[in-house]
């Protein structure tokens, strides 16, 4: 029996593999599943077992999984083509014989009213058909969204967005892969679906007053309208699908719909969600 990992060369899943180190568990008994071996070779460095295999491809997801196995199932990044993606693992893990299969999937879950979230819906029902036991940790939005692109925010003196008022109940990747690797390591999560976000909801306002305060240069928090935002992200070279749906999340922000905290996060990890003033002092650094 192995605690299987997909998406493993990925941000969060090396956060993962990170954690069930951490945790004692024996690098022998974790295994990534990669798509290029290549990028996975510090892993297998260090003992952990890589296993080779493309969502797109099922027959190499033939032997990514064994009978007994706990696997996350990390959802893919190519948005359009994820739902018969996640089917192929979702087939080769009742193939196998998994104990577990854990998904990553987004905060609401079948509630969630945005278009991003239609792909995660899809693979939740996908899993609950398989008949396979399961957990859905459904993530809400990572610190580093925001974060991880400080530099034209910092060369223009303003984040832009047409979120509004919206607030934000974010967390750090860290936070989510730590609640991931509870879920392969403890007891009792089957059946379970976790409504995963930060402690605290924050607004764009308070992100610019935080950013002002950490840098010492004026940052404001530009609000815009969706058609205003749409144009600003095509002129900065976005494809039209990605800024549709760049503009489709700053409007469920505004909405509320990622403000939602139900502490299940915390309690999966032991202690509170990092805040996102460590995001911004480590993203500076
Ligand atoms: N909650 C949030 O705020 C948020 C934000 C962004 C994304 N997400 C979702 O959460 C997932 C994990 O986030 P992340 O930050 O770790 O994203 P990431 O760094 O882009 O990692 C995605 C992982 O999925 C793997 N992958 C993609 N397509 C695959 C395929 N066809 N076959 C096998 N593996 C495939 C990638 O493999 P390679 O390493 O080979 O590329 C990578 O390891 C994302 O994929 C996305 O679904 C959530």
């Amino acid at each position: 029996m192995s605690l299987v990992v997909t998406g493993a060369t990925g941000q969060l899943g090396r956060l993962v593999v990170e954690e069930l180190l951490a945790a004692g568990v024996p690098a022998g008994q974790i295994a990534a599943v990669v798509r290029d071996k290549d990028k996975a070779a510090g892993l297998a460095d260090r003992g952990v077992a890589l296993r080779v295999a493309d969502y797109s491809a099922p027959e190499t997801l033939r032997d990514a999984f064994r009978s007994g196995d706990k696997v996350l199932l990390i959802s893919g990044s190519e948005v359009g083509r994820r739902v018969p993606q996640h089917q192929a693992v979702i087939d080769a893990a009742k193939d196998a014989g998994v104990a577990l299969l854990a998904y990553t999937g987004i905060l609401g879950g079948p509630d969630a009213d945005l278009a991003l979230a239609d792909e995660h819906k899809a693979t939740e029902r996908a899993i609950l058909d398989s008949g396979l036991p399961y957990t859905f940790l459904r993530n809400g939005w990572y610190h580093e969204n925001y974060t991880a692109n400080l530099a034209p925010v910092l060369e223009h003196g303003a984040v832009l967005a047409n979120a509004g008022e919206g607030r934000i109940a974010s967390a750090s990747r860290a936070d989510y892969a730590a609640a991931a690797a509870a879920v392969l390591t403890g007891e009792g999560h089957e059946g379970k679906a976790y409504e995963l976000s930060g402690d605290v909801a924050w607004s764009l306002d308070e992100y610019a007053a935080e950013l002002t305060r950490q840098t010492g240069k004026e940052i404001v928090h530009r609000s815009v309208t969706p058609e205003e935002n749409r144009e600003v992200l095509l002129g900065a070279g976005l494809p039209a699908p990605f800024a549709d749906l760049l503009v489709g999340v700053d409007t469920a922000i505004g909405q509320g719909l990622l403000a939602r905290r139900t502490g299940d996060l915390a309690r999966l990890i032991g202690r509170p969600t990092t805040p996102l003033a460590d995001a911004v002092a480590a993203a500076l650094k």
